[in-house]
């Protein structure tokens, strides 16, 4: 069996199989920023391996090339399913990483199960690199990881890049599994971050609770070993969703959108993943209240909002489905009429075109959650925004703003009146005031592509 030079380790694969109701079988791409983000540094990199969950129960495959990539795929029972990742993963970590804006479960046998899928998924890279290949895992499901892959093979180079924020101190140790946590990032060469804060939090904690001599962006391990670890904001191809926006096609499909809902002369975007952290409601309750109170016309006024389904058999977000159901259904009904919306709302899994074509077509679009780790759809609106107008709307407590609160029209989600004030500016500043803002934010999403991010962490990582 051939082994590979450069792997990436991820508890999804960048593919997800479809089965249709003929039995037939397709391939999509899976959810998320990460696979987002990971999917074209891998495809410049022909031969390379990627390690993941094909994304649902008890499924055994053999490896298999798609689209350039190596897949290996790492089987999951529906215990480890229900356990490391809708528990551990996405009820535990997820939420405590996220501000705790959800309440984070403590489970001791969703512990145990995530400490042996991550041990699988060790044991998987260890058998794909080839003798001092460069490994790369990826994000929060896979937190031990890099101190397994280190004791199975010290010849490798070991990363490690952490998608979703790190929390402060104060929430981190609530984790009755804290050290094992710290110790298994610890295996990395280097650990990457979206934002220098993040780094400062891992390294803070380290000198505090293990008490490891630390420098600036490096912690010195027992072993004399030095783990650096540094910020990194990830970003999109953003020459590829540009092209994508200028395709004769695309906008046309995007006249048509705006047709398809009734010609609105105002029209704000919202594109998630259905995630409590996003601030959906609180992005739509503002605009309910801008419509119902009267300062935007609800004839003149739109709503496009995507979400797109994610975790469904996670209770919490069962209940922000139901949830965003009741709170546009009270909208469309108090000031809708019959053949005009001012929501419209679609929960479902929309291909690459239609999404730019509705980046192209939105006036305004509106990025509210309560916390990020980046967000990748802010800065794929921008890179769509050809001929230099629209305006961006965007939480301060997104990694995005980092870079871009300089020139986006900047909101904290959990301020409905701050929020409603912010939206009704950035519909009507003027023209020259929208192009000024939106080429600055095209000059940084354009020199700093995900071409260049995957390049500097590599380098760094030796
Ligand atoms: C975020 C996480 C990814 C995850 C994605 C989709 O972007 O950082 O690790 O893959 O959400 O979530 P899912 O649970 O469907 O993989």
């Amino acid at each position: 069996e051939k082994r590979s030079d450069f792997v990436v380790v991820a508890n999804r694969l960048s593919v997800d199989r479809v089965v249709a109701d003929d039995g037939s079988e397709t391939w999509r791409t899976s959810p998320g920023g990460l696979v987002t983000a990971l999917e074209p540094v891998m495809q410049s990199r022909r031969g390379s391996a990627w390690v993941g969950w094909p994304g649902s129960p008890d499924e055994e495959l053999e490896p298999f090339v798609h689209d350039g990539i190596q897949l290996v795929p790492v089987s999951l029972s529906a215990q480890d399913v229900t356990e490391y990742y809708e528990g551990f993963s996405n009820a535990t970590l997820w939420p405590l990483f996220h501000d705790g804006v959800a309440f984070p479960e403590y489970h001791r046998e969703w512990w145990d199960a995530y400490v042996r899928v991550n041990r699988r998924f060790a044991e998987a890279a260890a058998a794909v690199a080839a003798e001092g290949a460069q490994v790369w895992v990826q994000d929060y499901q896979l937190l031990l990881v890099p101190r397994m892959l280190r004791t199975l093979r010290p010849d490798l180079y070991i990363g490690f890049f952490l998608h979703i924020p790190f929390p402060p101190m104060e929430l981190f140790v609530q984790l009755p599994w804290r050290a094992e946590i710290l110790d298994g990032l610890l295996g990395s060469d280097l650990v990457g971050f979206q934002i220098a804060g993040g780094a400062s939090n891992f390294i803070h904690l380290v000198s505090e609770r293990l008490g490891y001599p630390t420098g600036d962006d490096t912690v010195t391990l027992p072993d004399g070993r030095v783990c650096a670890a540094r910020a990194y904001p990830i970003s999109i191809p953003t020459q590829r969703f540009a092209d994508l926006a200028a395709d004769p096609a695309v906008q046309e499909r995007a006249r048509e959108i705006r047709a398809e809902l009734d010609d609105p002369e105002l029209l704000f975007l919202g594109v998630d993943r259905l995630d409590y952290t996003k601030g959906i409601k609180h992005r739509l309750r503002a605009f309910g209240e801008l419509v119902t109170s009267g300062q935007l016309d609800p004839d003149r006024a739109a709503f496009l909002q995507v979400a797109t389904p994610s975790r469904e058999r996670v209770e919490e977000y069962k209940m922000l489905r139901d949830e965003i159901d009741r709170i546009v259904g009270r909208i469309n009904g108090s000031v809708g009429r019959i053949g005009r919306q001012p929501v419209t709302y679609l929960h479902t899994h929309y291909p690459r075109e239609e999404m730019v074509a509705m980046y192209s077509a939105a006036d305004v679009m509106v990025v509210s959650p309560l916390r990020d780790g980046m967000n990748l759809v802010a800065k794929e609106y921008i890179a769509c925004r050809r001929n230099g107008d629209g305006a961006l709307v965007l939480s301060e407590f997104t990694g995005a703003a980092d870079e871009l609160s300089e020139w986006t029209y900047s909101i904290n989600p959990y301020d409905i009146n701050g929020m409603k004030a912010t939206m009704l500016r950035a519909a009507t500043d003027a023209p020259e005031e929208r192009q000024r803002r939106m080429a600055a934010l095209r000059e940084q999403v354009f020199t700093h592509d995900i071409d260049r991010w995957a390049e500097s962490f590599l380098a760094d990582m030796g």
